[in-house]
């Protein structure tokens, strides 16, 4: 059993943080089909902060999708202290902080994968946003800045020492970026050295490669991400359905789901983006994209998912 301070999750299986993807519907989605634990999208400690409305939105939660963690990201220890204070007010289960992004326009200004090659920065936000929150706060780095440099044992002691009630470990290195394989070795190592929950991330597709995982390494728990676009069946031991039906079945719950927290007449690109990577793998997985793509509301949408019913 999964526990991370006093939580205890009902499945090791947790909703990785996906930028543009892990938003309330889809948290839901994940928790419905038997994630233990999701992770919001990364929140940017500044735009917290500065309150800017299109950060605020990414707070919107629902009883119905805990427990959930919330992911902050920024450089600066005082900022992400105020941070971790504001989002405590929206009383998330855990605050997460990320120490593993790549992206250049998160590294550029110190923060994510960055924290890496700054340890000492990397504790005082660790301590500052523990000291701020009223919630566990865990951490979520990679192995390390290349393959010279494997630092993920000394991170996590380091993460440990200053508070850290988990920590994920995305097993590539930050010059991987996403390519390459994830290294399990190096989870295992970490798992070792420190007495904190260990996550293991980075490429399991199926509820039995996670348990794979577990077994090798020894983690705690198992963090999600791609794979489980288009396919929240990856957290049931059954895995994602081969037949139209089922699979249209959870196409139309994520939509259910959509349309409870979008304004009305709203239709974000994000949709589209997620509900076509459902048909990924069919024979008409292409031309069912299409028409999801060529969709100008949702009314259309429904219309389209009717019609893709109808020709089973
Ligand atoms: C589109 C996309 C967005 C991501 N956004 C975040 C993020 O906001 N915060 C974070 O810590 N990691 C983020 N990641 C990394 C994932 O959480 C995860 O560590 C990585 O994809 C490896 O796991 P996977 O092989 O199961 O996808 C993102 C990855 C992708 C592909």
């Amino acid at each position: 059993m999964l526990q991370i301070a006093n939580l205890t999750f009902d499945s090791p299986f947790i909703l990785a943080p996906l930028a543009g993807y892990t938003d309330l519907p889809f948290r839901r989605l994940c928790r419905e089909f038997g994630a233990g634990l999701v992770v919001s999208e990364m929140i940017s400690c500044h735009g917290l902060v500065y309150k800017q409305a299109n950060t605020l939105a990414m707070l919107a939660s629902n009883p119905a999708e805990r427990p959930v963690s919330f992911q902050l990201f920024g450089a600066d220890p005082l900022i992400m202290g105020q941070a971790a204070a504001l989002l405590s007010t929206f009383h998330p289960d855990l605050i997460d902080i990320n120490m593993g992004c790549p992206v250049k326009k998160v590294t550029k200004r110190g923060a994510g994968a960055a924290l890496m090659q700054e340890p000492q920065t990397a504790r005082a936000i660790i301590e500052n946003v523990i000291s701020n929150s009223m919630v566990p706060v865990t951490v979520k780095t990679r192995i390390g800045v290349d393959s010279q440099h494997i630092s993920a044992l000394d991170f996590a002691r380091m993460a440990e020492d200053a508070g850290a009630a988990a920590i994920t470990v995305h097993g590539r290195t930050w010059a991987q970026g996403f390519t390459g394989i994830a290294d399990w070795e190096v989870i295992a190592q970490v798992k070792q050295a420190v007495a904190i929950p260990v996550i293991g991330n980075g490429d399991i597709c199926s509820h039995a490669q996670g348990l794979a995982m577990m077994r090798q390494t020894g983690c705690d728990g198992i963090m999600i991400g791609r794979a489980a676009l288009g396919n929240p069946w990856v957290f049931t031991p059954g895995g994602k359905p081969t037949e139209l039906s089922p699979l249209l079945d959870g196409v139309c719950r994520h939509l259910e789901l959509i349309e409870q927290t979008l304004p009305a007449g709203h239709m974000p690109g994000c949709i589209k983006n997620h509900l076509g990577r459902y048909f990924k793998g069919l024979p008409e997985s292409a031309s069912y994209r299409k028409m999801i793509y060529d969709c100008k509301d949702l009314p259309a949408l429904r219309q389209v998912l009717a019609s893709i019913r109808g020709n089973i």
